[in-house]
């Protein structure tokens, strides 16, 4: 398979470059602002001043602003889309989701399979656990630009109920906690590559569920498979996550 890198002159770009080179996968070309080339693939600045090549499937690792050049290649190009990063605002959101009605993207915040299995629990423990408080830990290196990270806002998503609060600053607040808040508290230190803990708090017992990721190349992988389902269903644009991967 022909992989086009977006963003992969950062940490995972690297991580991306390494797992394509052990796994068969070619890198056609990469996209990076930094434009350093490190292997043997072409790295151009954008995406407007790469030469008409193209790929199979593009994986993007960048950021929010690399968004619109991004989905100015996929989408004329055709090309199906595995995006990785993290931090889009709802208008992003919904640039994506328009182009999904053209292109097959896939998208989840993680791309590590035990990150999908801790939110089935998650959500399973949410539902039998009522009364509980639910706090979010979310734990990453110190170079990570958004907070909280994409992946605790996608375990919210998992364990909220209909009239759940998100709440990921009390400073400014001066009362007890609502029983309708779910919390996300965000530490940032060091080279930690991203830990996870949902934590249910009731009356005398608690219950917590985490994830650690304790390499990168996890998520590099993970990405590699997205981008093979994805080849697999180039002709069926939608909007595809780790559930729809793992059903299919
Ligand atoms: N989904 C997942 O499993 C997962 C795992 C790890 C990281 N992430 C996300 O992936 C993203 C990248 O993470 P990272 O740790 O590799 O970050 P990083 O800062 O090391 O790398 C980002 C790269 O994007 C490049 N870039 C930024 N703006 C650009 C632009 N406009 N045009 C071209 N290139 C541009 C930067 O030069 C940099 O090399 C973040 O959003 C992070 O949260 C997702």
């Amino acid at each position: 398979m022909n992989i086009i890198l977006s963003g992969c002159c950062g940490r995972m770009g690297h991580q991306v470059a390494e797992a394509c080179a052990a796994q068969g996968f070619t890198v056609r070309f990469g996209v990076d602002m930094k434009a350093e080339p490190y292997a043997s693939f072409p790295v151009y600045d954008s995406f407007s001043s790469q030469k008409a090549e193209d790929g199979d499937v593009v994986i993007d690792f960048s950021l929010p602003s690399c968004l619109d050049s991004l989905l100015d290649f996929c989408v004329p190009s055709g090309t199906p889309l595995v995006i990785a990063t993290t931090g889009y605002t709802p208008e992003d959101e919904a640039k994506i989701l328009r182009a999904s009605s053209r292109i097959a993207v896939f998208r989840s915040a993680n791309m590590s399979l035990g990150i999908h299995v801790l939110k089935l629990l998650a959500r399973k423990a949410a539902a039998l656990l009522d009364g509980f408080d639910i706090e979010i830990v979310e734990k990453h290196h110190n170079q990570k630009l958004d907070a909280p990270s994409g992946t605790a806002l996608m375990l919210y998503e998992s364990v909220k109920k209909a009239d759940s609060i998100l709440m990921t600053d009390r400073t400014p607040l001066h009362r007890k906690r609502d029983p309708r808040e779910i919390g996300i508290s965000s530490v940032r230190g060091g080279t930690v590559p991203g830990e996870h803990e949902v934590g249910f708090y009731g009356r005398g017992e608690k219950i917590l569920i985490s994830h650690s990721a304790q390499d990168r190349s996890i998520f590099a992988m993970g990405a590699l498979k997205a981008a093979l389902f994805l080849d697999g269903i180039r002709n069926r644009p939608g909007l595809y996550s780790m559930d729809d991967m793992i059903q299919l």
